[in-house]
């Protein structure tokens, strides 16, 4: 029967099939001009007719005020295991040396004034230790810790290092670690003179 049909041109369906086959081209035709027209009016409207265009643009803007840091968008992520470094200015990094008393900040260390807690700091000393041998306690141990300073960061002293190591804690994760595990509100809550003599006290730590 279908070997019939193919063979007589003359033959009803098969005239039908080219009718039909002549309207289905002419459909598509007819679509894919509503189609030019749909995408050319959507570009007008929105100045782009690529559909992951809306998308990209609103983050384009926050990536524009970060451009300064450099600071790639996924390393935001708060609990993340990558340290999320925050730009930092001068009068933050500091001197090279500290100008803290060492004493002084081994009571803070131990026991933070009421105005810092209340404030929103957390006493070191419930976090650290520091005697020579100690281990974890929620943070590292902070015996030795003026020598590990010294090679953390390549642009920063160590005394540098320890006082960005208050104020924005997780600009580096010490290895084994979380990011956010060290509270970051030192920075408000504690005083610059504060700052300075805890940064000189863990310089002096055996
Ligand atoms: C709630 C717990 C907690 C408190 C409170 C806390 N820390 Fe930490 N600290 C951590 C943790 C966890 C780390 C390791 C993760 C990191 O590097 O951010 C850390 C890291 C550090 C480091 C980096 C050490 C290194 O080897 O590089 C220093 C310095 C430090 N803390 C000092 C302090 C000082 C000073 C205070 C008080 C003003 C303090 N911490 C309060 C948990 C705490």
């Amino acid at each position: 029967m279908l070997r019939h049909v193919r063979h007589s041109p003359f033959d009803r369906s098969s005239r039908g099939r080219r009718m039909s086959e002549a309207l289905s081209w002419r459909l598509t035709v007819a679509l894919a001009l509503i189609g030019l027209g749909l995408l050319a009016a959507c570009g007008d409207q929105s100045g782009s007719t690529a559909s992951g265009q809306p998308t990209v643009a609103p983050t384009a803007a926050p990536t524009a005020t970060r451009a300064p840091t450099a600071v790639p968008p996924t390393r935001v992520r708060p609990g993340a295991q990558v340290p999320t470094p925050e730009p930092l200015t001068t009068e933050e990094i500091g001197p090279a040396e500290s100008s803290g008393d060492p004493v002084a900040g081994a009571q803070l260390f131990a026991s933070l004034p009421p105005e810092a807690l209340s404030a929103g700091a957390v006493t070191c000393s419930s976090c650290h230790h520091v005697e020579p041998g100690s281990g974890t306690l929620v943070g590292p141990s902070l015996s030795g810790v003026g020598a590990r300073a010294a090679t953390r960061d390549p642009n920063l002293s160590a005394a540098q290092y320890l006082r960005v190591s208050i104020t924005h804690p997780n600009n580096y994760i010490v290895d084994g670690f979380t990011a956010g595990a060290m509270p970051a509100t030192f920075k408000e809550a504690l005083t610059p003179a504060q700052i300075e003599d805890l940064v000189a006290y863990m310089l002096t730590l055996p």
